[in-house]
């Protein structure tokens, strides 16, 4: 199709929606969606949004198992209390305290983050069999009914402290808020920190400039970023990676792999004719919820240094395909927030380099963190993609996008 022709398709798009005419972009319902990123999924019940996931034929998810990495995260951190049982309680108050930053209450990511650090240090209290991720707020006195004390090592472990780091628009997994949350927590009860903890490194590094580097107080975050990893030759305590490499591959491969019209597996569990193929240590697929799940690694001072570039794609599936078999085709990706540490930082580095090596031409869109609207208000015309991309702002939100597909 031509610009001229695409030009003129866009005006009466939008002279009927003008009219309150619904534009049937022909075909767009058929084309293949990734959902990546943010599950579709309820914010309060996180129950999975199966209509969202199983939209068409070529429909799928692409994150990590949440899971597995909130109990590797647990596990470093108690880890490290036990190598450090002599130095940990700084204040000899016998309590080893820490704070909490959360990253969005209705994210399930998050929620399992919280959920394994409390399941660990033995400070959660369960709910319907579950362990309770609500923020705490302030509980120095131990006094909470969402958290509860926790022993290791013969020192009780207090949450002194949880909190969503939300801006004041609305922006979550935020690193300022963060920023001037620990400033808060520690000018009032700032010799009772002895640990923080995050749920994404966005808001640790925050933390660790903000105070805990300077004081030497242990950090542990999550994502494996370039700059945390880097940090931890100067004191970070640990991250966690959950694999951006193969996730960013796994997004742009399965639109690839349904607009070639080959098996879904191709290049993943399954060697294309380039060499490129995923064995099961990086990922597993669930047939069920149409989601493919990579798998995390804890990053600590032992092993830091295999981990430093976190944009480098991984090797294993680095093979460029031959635009014969694959020509190049144009793909709608979003971004929910073009500020996000962890997407701007790590995973879009690495999908701009598997956008080449895959004949894609993809189109970014990074959005406001805030709104859908922000976001949706960019995909006025989806006829002129192949496929999509999308990284909702919030994870019940998927109909939005679908509605402009229909
Ligand atoms: C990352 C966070 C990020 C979030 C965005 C999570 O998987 O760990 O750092 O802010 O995704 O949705
Ligand atoms: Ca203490």
């Amino acid at each position: 199709m031509n610009k001229k022709v695409l030009s003129v398709l866009s005006a009466a798009a939008a002279i009927g929606m003008a009219f309150g005419v619904t534009a049937h972009a022909a075909g767009n319902a058929d084309k293949p969606v990734v959902w990546w990123n943010r599950q579709p999924s309820n914010s309060s019940t996180g129950e999975l949004d199966m209509d969202a996931l199983t939209w068409n034929e070529k429909t799928c998810y692409v994150g990590f198992d949440a899971s597995q990495g909130a109990g590797l995260q647990g596990q470093m951190i108690v880890d490290y209390i036990n190598a450090h049982l002599d130095t940990i309680d700084r204040n000899g108050d016998g309590i080893i305290g820490y704070v909490l930053a959360i990253g969005d209450i209705g994210h399930n990511d998050s929620i399992a983050r919280t959920r394994g650090i409390r399941q660990a240090l033995g400070t959660g209290v369960a709910v319907d069999g579950e362990i309770d991720p609500s923020p705490a707020e302030t509980n120095v006195d131990g006094s909470s009914s969402v958290v509860q004390d926790g022993e290791i090592g013969g020192l009780t472990v207090r949450e002194l402290a949880s909190h969503e780091m939300k801006n004041p628009s609305g922006a979550t997994w935020d690193a300022a808020a963060a920023e001037s949350t620990i400033g808060i927590w520690t000018s009032s009860f700032g010799d009772q920190i002895d640990m923080i903890v995050s749920n994404n490194d966005g808001m640790g590094m925050a933390m660790f400039h903000a105070w805990s580097k300077e004081e030497s107080v242990p950090t542990f975050g999550y994502d494996a970023n370039s700059d945390a990893v880097a940090a931890i030759a100067e004191g970070y305590a640990g991250t966690i990676s959950q694999h951006a490499d193969v996730q960013a591959y796994l997004t742009l491969r399965v639109l690839r792999n349904a607009l070639d019209g080959v098996e879904p597996d191709m290049g993943i569990g399954t060697e294309d004719e380039a060499g490129n193929v995923l064995s099961e240590d990086d990922f597993y697929y669930d047939e069920q919820t149409r989601s493919y799940y990579a798998l995390n690694q804890a990053v600590t001072r032992e092993n830091y240094e295999d981990f430093l570039d976190a944009a480098r794609i991984y090797a294993p599936v680095s093979n460029q395909l031959s635009e014969e078999t694959s020509p190049v085709r144009d793909i709608w990706l979003n971004l929910y927030n073009a500020s996000d540490n962890f997407l701007s930082m790590t995973y879009q580095p690495l999908l701009q380099q598997y956008d080449d090596l895959l004949n894609l031409n993809v189109e970014y869109i990074g959005g406001d963190g805030q709104t859908e609207s922000n976001i949706t208000n960019r995909l006025m015309n989806p006829a002129l993609y192949d496929a999509y991309a999308i990284n909702m702002v919030k994870t019940e939100n998927a109909a939005s996008y679908l509605a402009l597909l229909e």
